[in-house]
């Protein structure tokens, strides 16, 4: 297996970024296939923090990055993370950089309508990352979204931006807002036309090209299982399929090219917004792990929600996804505390639980139940091979190993790129 698909296995913020750097700087291709600047991803080099929403993180090695058809994609935040990376040094061009020509454009309205929703909801607010990622996907199922492509055609666009505003006018007059300026739309899209053209290309293509010359090809995914549209905690989700099976739609290469699937999991659970979060932390423990993990949101800036392991979801999102093997990150979090406490199943109404039932309803009202194993006072941090962790972390791992039935590959010790202890090469296996 030459490829690797990356995917996030809880609720997003898994440590993806470290990851697929630690990965990318072996690869010759990452692709993103999903979500798009919502996500984010913090890498560090040698001291250097990089952070990144909508480019694959192969772009700070200078690896070749492709932004797939699956991404939805906001020119101006492409042009300010662009611009943000160059004047860190890190060179990008239309030779390390390609977006598919197919991709949904996320334009100014679709900003305007998640942030009118989500105020229109109030406390049944969904928690979106306010990037206007929901509204952009229904405008491409809608099949009425402007595209990178026409990009290159805008004195025809017309048509189609009639029948995209007249949908969004009519949504914008329920929120007592003017109709859409399409004259202002259409400069705002005359300039910035030109900065994504220069890597607009059939990405598809491309791909086929680097395969059929035998490159190692990563695939990296954003946010995580428990936020897919299908999959997740619903409607507490993100509007995209994070499993894994979408790299191969949302780049245009076959299911047979995804290769090995790495499930990215934290050694404890994180949520970012609203929704069920069942082994949730609200006292001093799990203030201590939010600081000590320093869980803030990477794009928002929002505290994140911080709980103990569930081996329910994370086993579940492993069957969904067909994860091969799982990086197990953050585990120098949990250093020095008495004991820790894994999710095992679930109480719900008098029975037990060994899976997240689907209903918005019940995943709020289950009960976990806890398995308690002794702690660690040992520092974790920085190890970079199993003899280097303390053997109550060792037993830890190879529980959680043995509860989501699927082997651990890797465990992260740091947020620094050789922090990490290699127990299976992904593109080896
Ligand atoms: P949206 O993707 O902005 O529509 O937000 C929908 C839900 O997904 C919210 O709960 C967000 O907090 C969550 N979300 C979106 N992107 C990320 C991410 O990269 N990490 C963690 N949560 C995310």
């Amino acid at each position: 297996m030459a490829n690797v698909t990356v995917i996030g296995a809880q609720w997003g913020d898994e440590g993806k970024g470290k990851i697929v750097d630690w990965l990318a700087s072996r690869a010759d291709a990452v692709v993103r296939f999903q979500g798009g600047h919502n996500a984010g991803h913090t890498l560090v080099i040698d001291g250097n923090v990089y952070k990144l929403s909508l480019l694959p993180s192969g772009i700070v090695s200078g690896t070749l990055s492709i932004i797939g058809n699956g991404v939805v994609l906001d020119p101006w935040a492409l042009k300010a993370e662009v611009e943000k990376l160059e004047g860190q040094g890190v060179v990008i061009n239309a030779d390390n950089l390609a977006v598919a020509d197919n991709c949904p454009l996320i334009l100014p309205i679709h900003r305007d309508l998640d942030g009118l929703r989500e105020t229109a909801a109030g406390a049944g607010k969904i928690g979106t990352t306010g990037r206007g990622i929901g509204p952009a996907y229904e405008d491409k199922v809608g099949r009425r979204a402007i595209r990178v492509c026409d990009l290159a055609h805008l004195d025809s666009l017309e048509p189609q931006l009639d029948r995209l505003c007249a949908h969004h006018d009519a949504l914008r007059a329920g929120f007592d807002q003017p109709p859409v300026d399409r004259e202002a739309l259409l400069e705002e899209l005359r300039g910035i036309a030109d900065f994504v053209l220069q890597y607009a290309q059939p990405v598809w293509k491309r791909l086929k090209k680097v395969r059929k010359a035998g490159a190692k090809i990563l695939f990296e995914g954003a946010q995580g299982v428990l936020l897919d549209i299908d999959h997740g905690t619903y409607p507490f989700v993100t509007s995209s399929n994070t499993v894994s099976g979408t790299a191969a739609s949302g780049s245009g290469l076959g299911p047979n090219s995804t290769g090995y699937v790495l499930g990215i999991v934290k050694a404890y659970t994180t949520r970012v917004g609203s929704g069920p979060f069942p082994t949730e932390l609200e006292d001093e423990i799990g203030q201590r792990l939010g600081e000590r993990g320093h869980e803030f949101g990477t794009v928002t800036g929002r505290q994140r929600r911080v709980g103990w392991f569930d081996a329910v979801i994370v086993r579940q999102s492993c069957a969904i996804s067909g994860v091969t093997g799982i990086a197990l990150t953050k585990i120098d979090v949990l250093d020095g505390l008495d004991e820790v406490k894994i999710c095992t199943g679930y109480r719900l109404r008098g029975n037990v639980y060994d899976y997240f039932p689907s209903h918005a309803a019940d995943q709020a009202e289950v009960e976990p139940i806890y398995e308690t194993m002794d702690g660690w006072s040992e520092s974790t941090a920085g190890a970079r091979s199993f003899a280097d962790l303390p053997a109550n972390a060792v037993k830890y791992v190879q529980r959680i190993q043995e509860l989501i039935e699927t082997p651990v590959a890797l465990v992260s010790t740091s947020p620094e790129r050789d922090d990490t202890i290699l127990m299976r090469d992904p593109f080896m296996d």
